[in-house]
């Protein structure tokens, strides 16, 4: 069976230390980057853009997971993929044009994801599933790292993994949100494929030992 994914969440880490933030994920066994964008329009904060990806691009051998938090993000997906990024994945709430959206992420080369915050219907995203190649399940209303898992996520994504095998038998579930070691494993349970954790990862002391902790090692 494949093993799940670990997905640090880079807003946990040192903004003015990126590029060594990024170098050692691989050391600590991530498997992806993942790099939350924020607009402070569709979320209550502001990160980074496309600068920043270019710049820690070359520090990094690995998979580029890069999660939109903005509005209209039909506008600048394309800037996003040409920044390094391997996945894009914008957010079901923020876009009018959701086919349009994924079409020009493929169209330019890169694999693309859905998001859902906790309070949009799962099946909402029934309709795109199989011109995806994830769908991110938020377990945290975006903008802010370091929050609880909501209760009652579990079933949001059992949901989500038993659509996804269903409409899109190649497609990952990704969840984003307060996972931790504690609750990793009910997570993966659930039909996770890919976990992002940020303050998990982060703000321990030993990074390699919590993202094995996290894997269930
Ligand atoms: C939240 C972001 C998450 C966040 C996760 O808006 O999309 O990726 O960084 O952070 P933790 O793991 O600390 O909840
Ligand atoms: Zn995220």
């Amino acid at each position: 069976m494949k093993s799940t994914l670990i997905a640090p969440s880079i807003l946990s880490g040192d903004f003015a230390n990126m590029g060594r933030e990024v170098e050692g994920l691989k050391s600590a066994g991530a498997d992806w980057v993942h790099i939350d964008v924020m607009d402070g329009i569709f979320v209550p904060n502001i990160t980074f853009g496309f600068k920043m990806i270019s710049d820690i691009r070359p520090h990094s051998d690995l998979t580029f997971d890069t999660h939109l938090m903005i509005d209209k993000p039909s506008r600048y997906v394309e800037r996003f993929v040409k920044a390094g990024s391997q996945y894009v994945t914008f957010h079901l709430e923020a876009e009018p044009d959701v086919d349009g959206t994924i079409a020009i992420i493929k169209a330019a080369g890169c694999k693309c994801g859905l998001a859902i915050n906790p309070d949009t219907d799962v099946d909402k995203l029934i309709p795109y599933l199989d011109k995806l190649d994830m769908a991110l399940i938020m377990t945290v209303f975006p903008g802010f790292g370091g929050q609880r898992f909501i209760d009652g996520s579990l079933e949001r994504i059992a949901r989500a993994k038993a659509l996804v095998k269903r409409y899109a038998p190649h497609a990952l579930v990704e969840v984003d949100g307060g996972v931790t070691a504690d609750n990793a494993a009910e997570i993966i349970s659930a039909g996770a494929d890919v976990l992002v954790a940020g303050s998990a990862v982060f703000n321990a002391d030993d990074r390699a030992a919590a993202v094995a902790r996290i894997r269930g090692e």
